[in-house]
């Protein structure tokens, strides 16, 4: 099979041939249709991501048709059309991952390739309302802001929802799903055009985080916040407890701009904040954000399609963040 190995640091992936992988027991092997980036595969390519090993075929996000599968047990699954959860080993605690948690495409092969072999346990039914490319978008970045906004921010019908980075493959997803939701949504961006396509997928209103008083803006117009969904940290961090209404919930799960800066804590405690991390998400939340795309029809931005060959150009156009939504590759 055909496959995009990362070879070396610093290195673009590299469109080669592979060996195609064989399912053991109590796993599948699926013919991959779609595969989406997250900038996890972008970090890994700058060699800035933890225990990255070479060679390692990238990508977490996939959906394809099951064509072999390990065990008896698992036969019916054969054909079936599948997007897969790219996390496994989440183990039984419902608040954090367990210490033997891995994420597909580092460092188990991944979706980046013609086949990928999972732990069956992982498939789920490609959502009949969306094409193999949206399905392909659901997976990592669904999961994990689903989780975000619904498991840790308890976002409800009327809270007030502020997603910063709206053009990131995360952000899209969030706006998204906290409209769904039936939140009040605003947004973040560094690009105007960027703010005019969240308004059109139902943002209330958006500021440029570039603009020196982008946080006095939505204040003026919003009011305050229930509920922050930041992937960026950095230097505009600091600014977020001011945001919050009395209350308010800011999760984070990224770092795209830096680190937190200094903080003042007593606004946090007089106003009774919350500042809680996220990562990924467990078996159940993958089930339950499955059933909400499909109650709700949601359907993934596509920003564009790239032919698998061409994973190395599709990575490299994450690097000055220009996408709006997820960057998807076809077999
Ligand atoms: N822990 C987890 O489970 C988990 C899961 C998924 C992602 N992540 C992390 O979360 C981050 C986002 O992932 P992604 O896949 O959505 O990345 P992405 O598609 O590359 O999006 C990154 C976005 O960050 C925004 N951004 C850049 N600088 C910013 C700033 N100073 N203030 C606010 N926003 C800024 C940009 O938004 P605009 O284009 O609108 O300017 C950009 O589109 C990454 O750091 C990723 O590693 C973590």
């Amino acid at each position: 099979m055909k496959a995009n190995i990362l070879e070396a640091a610093d290195k673009p992936l590299a469109y080669k041939d592979a060996e195609k992988p064989t399912p053991g027991t109590g796993e599948a092997l699926v013919q991959i249709k779609a595969a989406a980036l997250n900038r996890r595969d972008y970090w890994i390519t700058i060699g800035k991501y933890a225990g990255i090993k070479y060679p390692t075929i990238l990508g977490s996000d996939g959906a394809g048709i099951v064509t072999e599968v390990g065990s008896e047990a698992d036969k019916h699954l054969v054909g079936t059309e599948v997007i897969i959860n790219p996390g496994s080993g989440w183990g039984d605690n419902p608040n954090f991952q367990s210490d033997d948690f891995k994420i597909l495409g580092l460092p188990a092969d991944g979706t980046l390739a013609e086949y990928v072999k999972v732990q069956a346990q992982h498939l789920h039914a490609k959502p009949a309302h969306l094409t193999w490319e949206q399905a392909a978008a659901v997976p990592l970045a669904g999961l994990t802001v689903y989780r975000a906004l619904f498991f840790k921010a308890k976002a409800k019908k009327g809270d007030k929802v502020l997603i910063t980075g709206v053009g990131g493959g995360t952000g899209a997803f969030a706006l998204q799903f906290a409209v769904a939701a039936g939140c009040q949504v605003f947004v973040t961006s560094g690009s105007g055009e960027k703010i005019e396509r969240a308004k059109q997928l139902g943002a209330a209103a958006g500021v440029n985080y570039k603009a020196q008083d982008w946080a006095e803006q939505l204040l003026h117009l919003a009011g305050g916040f229930d509920v922050i969904i930041d992937s960026a940290l950095g230097d505009g961090f600091a600014k977020l407890p001011d945001l919050c209404n009395p209350g308010g919930r800011i999760v984070i799960f990224g770092g795209t701009a830096g680190n937190i800066p200094e903080l003042n804590g007593r606004k946090m405690f007089w106003r009774q904040l919350q500042i809680t991390g996220t990562m990924m998400g467990s078996p159940d939340d993958f089930k339950a954000m499955v059933d909400f795309v499909g109650e709700h029809k949601i359907v993934p931005v596509i920003d564009e399609v790239f032919p698998m060959a061409n994973a190395a150009a599709a990575v490299a156009k994450m690097e000055n963040s220009s996408q709006f939504g997820k960057i998807v590759l076809t077999t």
